[in-house]
């Protein structure tokens, strides 16, 4: 091991335009010179433009930064002009003597007042604002935010206190998530048993759903919002500019619905509500009487929820019972369809027609697209960006809302103090990086982009509390793709972030992770090995690094933020490293020396893009995936069969090799079915070093393969099982092949 020392880059590229603390980030902001001043810490505001609800929202905002607003008739500080050639939510901010916002709706003025708030200086005895010309408007018309009240269940107040937050980063529609297997969260008067019965579990597993064993907590848990709340809930939303898309899944996803009334199901059995996370074969049944019910729970839903958009569901839904089903059977024949997708088909396209009927718009997620796009729907694209593709070429509307870049559930950091989630890895530069309009559409395709949307699953977010952590920052970092016409980079969003917002959320008692403010490790190849880097936010950090080899204490220094320590190839041992960042807060790192440390390794094809962190450098890199996956150690590889190639530094006498694979079945992450590792000394001719199947019960299992010979390259031919056997989640289709790492040890 040794130390190299790597120039240190300054984290924040000044800004190359305006830079105020306003985010999401205005189209136009020029500082016209000098400040705004007025003594005192009151600023009145023209009267008569905000409702009550508005004002008490813009008064505790206000308040939050020492600044008491009131309401003035006579030349308030704050006026307002109307302007016809605005867009609907655009505003304008021009400060000199006064304050004026131009604007062509109640959104414009509102979010006028929002970005104005963010432009004070306050001090005990003044305010200042910058003068300066704001101009700005959304880039999309649907900036949502999803919320699950199935899984975990949140209060009328805190869905509200939701609402309320995003509001204030300007987002515009609220998707709650109201029904799923787990628990039916909305009063429907005609069938009194969705909420009686299946709003309640009796069991909670806990811990990861794939762990074994599995673990419950055996408590009653639910709750359910009476029609009163729920008015009560899309009043303020209204009031904060936000419309409320309400959800009831269907066909599945039912398990709480079915649980109430059995008898909507193709089987009939009764069954309770469950106290498991995943996807369940019972599912509505297709016929009249199923859809029907789901008519009238629509009447009811339409009656509470005015925005024109009703969110159907339509994810995850197994044919199995319908497959089997005679009424199922039935409907397929009366109907001529020719199999299940279009059966899924023609009961999305039933639900389309009564909403269509009633003058709504039907919106579902991508599954919706299977068996054939019902005539209005529109498309929540989730799986990735190519159902949203789908549609949009095909002329429907569309919100994106891809796991890569929009699912909130996901881990926003590696580091251990992440609270369990249920996997996936999107920190917030990741999220920062979406675009909602995807690549190979034109331009009149992409119009049909309405915008996109985060989505918060709540299976491992018992309190609301979390559900803040899991949102904030990194709703912000989306809101800069769906609102910005030109979005700056990601250090000028954090450092807005981290110089106003981080304390501003803090101000209003809003939970946020602070995961970005513990330091990422960062690992690069070098001629002899690789380099750990560890990179703070603050470039004067400086961390206590302490080590030992083989289990007995070595060094312990300090090391600067981006200064690398280099871990050499060869060996056969491992480093205990530990690192103590400000605020007591530790990393730990076990170093697993071997002769490929940073070797090439060819990778046919590459990993999934979800789990494709650091390239194949992953496999090489010392660290060897553990059981806590979070998505960042382990390369994922969802292909029907792959190659790794490592090209050695020079022709060595090898005598082991070892290489780890996951064995996670909940999560459909199979280990290989076979296994064939070649070895080769000029990269054409191959002799075989070993070949088998691997078989364990272990969640991480490695080969350790000893075998001396000559070589200079190693190729492993790994091929997956071809299907994930029959009665196993995910049944029929293509299995995971998780790979970290390899080691290949030298005589
Ligand atoms: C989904 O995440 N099942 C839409
Ligand atoms: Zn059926």
């Amino acid at each position: 091991m040794k130390h190299v020392l790597f120039a240190l880059f300054s984290l924040f590229v000044s800004a190359g335009f305006c830079q105020t603390n306003i985010l999401p980030t205005p189209s136009f902001t020029e500082f016209t010179g000098g400040d705004f001043h007025l003594e005192g810490t009151t600023l009145t505001v023209e009267s008569g433009v905000f409702s009550e609800a508005q004002m008490n929202f813009l008064t505790a905002h206000f308040q939050t930064q020492g600044i008491t607003i009131e309401e003035s008739k006579k030349q308030p500080i704050v006026s307002f002009s109307y302007r016809k050639h605005l867009l609907l939510e655009a505003y304008g901010i021009e400060i000199d003597k006064s304050i004026e916002i131009a604007y062509n709706s109640p959104q414009g003025q509102f979010y006028g007042m929002i970005s104005l708030l963010q432009l004070a200086k306050v001090s005990e005895t003044s305010i200042s604002f910058p003068k300066i010309l704001v101009e700005d408007a959304p880039k999309f018309e649907w900036r949502g935010l999803h919320l699950d009240v199935s899984r975990h269940f949140y209060t009328v107040e805190e869905v509200k206190e939701f609402i309320e937050t995003m509001s204030m980063y300007k987002f515009n529609t609220f998707h709650w998530h109201l029904t799923d297997d787990q628990g039916w969260r909305i009063e429907i008067k005609q069938y009194p048993k969705l909420t009686e019965i299946g709003a309640y579990r009796d069991s909670t597993v806990v811990g990861h759903y794939t762990d074994t064993p599995r673990q419950y907590e055996h408590e009653k848990y639910g709750g359910f919002y009476t029609q009163e709340e729920i008015k009560e809930v899309v009043a303020f939303a209204k009031e904060m500019h936000v419309n409320v898309v309400p959800e009831i899944e269907m066909p599945g996803h039912s398990r709480a619905a079915l649980a109430a009334y059995p008898e909507l199901s193709c089987m009939g059995e009764l069954q309770g509500v469950p106290g498991l996370w995943g996807i369940f074969d019972d599912i509505y049944c297709s016929k009249e009487s199923s859809i029907v019910f789901l008519q009238n729970v629509l009447d009811e839903v339409l009656e509470l929820f005015p925005y024109e958009y009703i969110h159907i569901g339509g994810d995850e839904a197994p044919k199995t019972r319908w497959n089997v089903c005679p009424n199922c059977q039935k409907v397929m024949e009366e109907n001529e369809l020719h199999d299940s997708h279009e059966l899924q088909s023609y009961f999305i396209k039933r639900m389309d027609e009564y909403l269509t009927s009633k003058g709504r718009k039907l919106i579902g997620w991508d599954e919706i697209l299977e068996g054939g796009l019902s005539p209005n729907a529109a498309v929540m694209s989730w799986r990735g960006e190519s159902g949203g593709v789908e549609a949009a070429k095909q002329g429907h509307y569309v919100v994106m809302s891809p796991t890569s870049y929009c699912y909130f559930d996901y881990y926003q950091s590696s580091h251990e103090s992440e609270p369990l989630a249920i996997g996936g890895f999107l920190p917030l530069e990741k999220v920062y990086e979406f675009n909602p309009i995807p690549e190979g559409l034109t331009e009149k395709e992409a119009s049909f982009i309405l915008g996109g949307q985060a989505n918060v699953w709540t299976e491992y977010i018992t309190t609301y509390d979390q559900v803040e952590y899991m949102v904030y920052p990194r709703a912000l970092a989306l809101m800069q793709s769906l609102w910005c016409q030109n979005k700056p980079t990601y250090s000028s969003f954090l450092k807005v972030y981290l110089d106003f917002h981080e304390s501003y959320l803090e101000s209003r008692s809003v939970n946020r992770a602070r995961s970005i403010h513990i330091p990422e490790l960062k690992i690069e190849r070098t001629d002899y090995g690789v380099a750990y880097s560890w990179w703070g936010l603050d470039s004067n950090e400086r961390f206590l690094y302490s080590d030992g080899y083989n289990g007995q204490a070595k060094g312990m220094f300090f090391i600067q933020n981006g200064e690398s320590v280099e871990y050499l190839r060869g060996g056969k041992g491992y480093y205990d490293i530990n690192i103590q960042f400000k605020d007591d807060h530790q990393i730990a790192h076990k170093v697993y020396e071997s002769y490929c440390l940073g070797a090439e390794v060819e990778m046919r094809p590459q990993p999934h893009k979800k789990y494709n962190h650091n390239g194949s450098l992953n496999l090489v890199d010392g660290i060897l995936g553990s059981k806590r996956w979070k998505g960042d150690q382990w390369l994922g590889f969802d292909q029907e069969k792959m190659e790794l190639r490592v090209k050695l530094p020079e022709t060595k006498n090898i005598d082991s090799l070892t290489i780890g694979f996951l064995n996670k079945n909940g999560s459909w992450i199979y280990l290989p079915e076979r296994v064939n590792i070649l070895y080769s000394s000029d990269g054409e001719s191959w002799n075989s070093y070993w070949e088998g199947g691997v078989d364990s019960e272990e969640i991480v299992v490695r080969l350790e393969l000893n075998h001396e010979v000559k070589a200079k390259y190693f190729r492993f031919e790994i091929k997956p099982l071809d299907a994930i056997p029959e009665g196993r989640g995910g049944a029929g289709y293509t299995p995971w092949t998780f790979i970290d790492e390899i080691q290949i040890f030298t005589e």
